[in-house]
């Protein structure tokens, strides 16, 4: 049914929540991040991403199709408590070579960026918080000196 995903989502307070990748006018009010949310915002981060010169190649071969539901799952389970993340998130990031804290401080730029760009309340500002401290933490594991935002 492809035209209910244009219809504006009603919360449980009745509100109409419009969504800005789903055609709200520009300047309108963000929701909040929300756990269906996670999806589209992803997929919007990874399109930032892959159009960054020095992020691209880490993510050129990489099926996107299964990667996305997976990293929803990860953020669903950090902001929502969702629990259907059971990988681990920092294996991957041992074997990609070159990785260096400019690159982090990229990656959570766009980030932020398309955070910023669609939601706006508690749920986005937790979900911007977690990536600087994951990406801290990874980049302590990694060996590597923390970029500072
Ligand atoms: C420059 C920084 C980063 C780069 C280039 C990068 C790149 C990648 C790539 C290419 C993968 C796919 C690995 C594979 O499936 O073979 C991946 C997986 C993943 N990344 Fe990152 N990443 C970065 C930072 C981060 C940060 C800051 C977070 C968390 C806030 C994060 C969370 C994850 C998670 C959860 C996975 C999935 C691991 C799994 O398969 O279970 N990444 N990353």
């Amino acid at each position: 049914m492809a035209a209910a995903r244009s219809l504006p989502i009603v919360d449980a307070g009745g509100a109409p929540r419009v969504h800005p990748g789903d055609g709200a006018a520009p300047g309108a009010p963000r929701p909040d991040l929300c756990e269906e949310d996670l999806p589209a915002l992803l997929t919007e981060f990874y399109d930032r991403v892959g159009r960054d010169p020095a992020l691209a190649p880490y993510f050129a071969a990489l099926d996107m199709g299964a990667h996305i539901p997976r990293i929803a799952d990860f953020w669903a389970t950090i902001l929502f408590h969702a629990g259907r993340y059971r990988g681990n998130a920092f294996a991957p990031h041992l074997e990609m070579p070159g990785l260096a804290p400019e690159y982090f401080a990229r990656w959570l730029a766009t980030f932020e960026a398309t955070v910023d760009a669609r939601h706006a309340g508690p749920a986005a500002d937790q979900a911007k918080d977690a990536a600087h401290r994951i990406a801290y933490s990874m980049q302590l594991r990694l060996g590597l000196t923390p970029f500072a935002l």
